[in-house]
């Protein structure tokens, strides 16, 4: 069924009209250009400060604009685009070029709760390894990474994750159990403080969450992650085949 849309074009709010018109003198502009201050936007195009502080920040939080403290508001680089695949992300950063560094933030063994018991389909009360780590490359914080994974089948996990930092590594080779497939969701959110602070941004700044529930060969699931990633920073990109 194919429903008529009104002729009418919608009322933009001022602000919009603002945003419309940053975009412009943005694309004209290479990164790293600075963009006029808001006293000098509020006064070029005649409205209020409110407004061309709504524009700009909407402009910063999808990664359009980029503000440094004390400095100014500058044109951004693009984004990087990080592929969907069921790689590790050390591999993955480092076939793409990249240096990558992992801080093991907390690692500890905990009792699963109802959602980690049927994730990782084990009782709930079972104990779960769980796993945050914060992912950097080329020295900037990338995402927050949060793993939780069955501590029965893998004795031992914290230790060696403490010598070496890629997981999945780990996972094959000190426990044969490669993840083979998953099932990955993408969800937006708000920057919580600690988040913003880890990834170097404002609390509230807009987030991608990616959730991947990991299986191995014989279909036993072995983790369940949340990543967190600065949503003004990263495109994803999925490779789509037809059957
Ligand atoms: C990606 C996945 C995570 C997985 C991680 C393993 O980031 N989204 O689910 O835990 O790769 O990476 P590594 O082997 O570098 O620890």
């Amino acid at each position: 069924m194919v429903v008529a849309v009104s002729e009418r074009a919608p009322r933009e709010p001022k602000y919009y009209l603002v945003k419309r018109h940053l975009l412009d003198i943005i694309g004209s502009l290479p990164p790293g250009s600075l963009v006029p201050t808001e006293r000098i936007l509020t006064l070029e195009l005649g409205t209020s400060r409110t407004t061309v502080r709504r524009a700009l920040s909407e402009l910063v939080g999808e990664g359009r604009l980029v503000r440094r403290q004390g400095s100014g508001t500058y044109v951004a680089e693009p984004k990087i685009s990080w592929p969907l695949r069921m790689t590790s992300f050390t591999e993955q950063a480092a076939e793409a070029g990249y240096t990558v560094t992992t801080q093991l933030l907390d690692a500890r063994r905990q009792r699963a709760d109802e959602e980690a018991a049927t994730r990782l389909d084990v009782k709930v009360g079972a104990s779960v390894f769980v796993i945050e780590r914060l992912r950097l490359v080329n020295g900037a914080a990338m995402a927050v990474e949060l793993s939780q994974l069955p501590a029965a089948r893998f004795p031992g996990l914290v230790a060696k994750l403490r010598r070496e930092p890629s997981l999945y590594r780990v996972l094959a080779e000190s426990y044969d159990s490669a993840p083979v497939e998953a099932d990955e969701t993408i969800e937006t959110a708000a920057a919580s403080p600690r988040k913003a602070e880890l990834l170097d941004t404002d609390t509230g700044a807009p987030m991608l969450v990616l959730s991947r529930h990991s299986f191995d060969a014989s279909g036993a699931p072995i983790e369940w992650v949340r990543s967190w990633y600065r949503g003004d920073r990263y495109t994803f990109v999925a490779r789509l085949t037809a059957r």
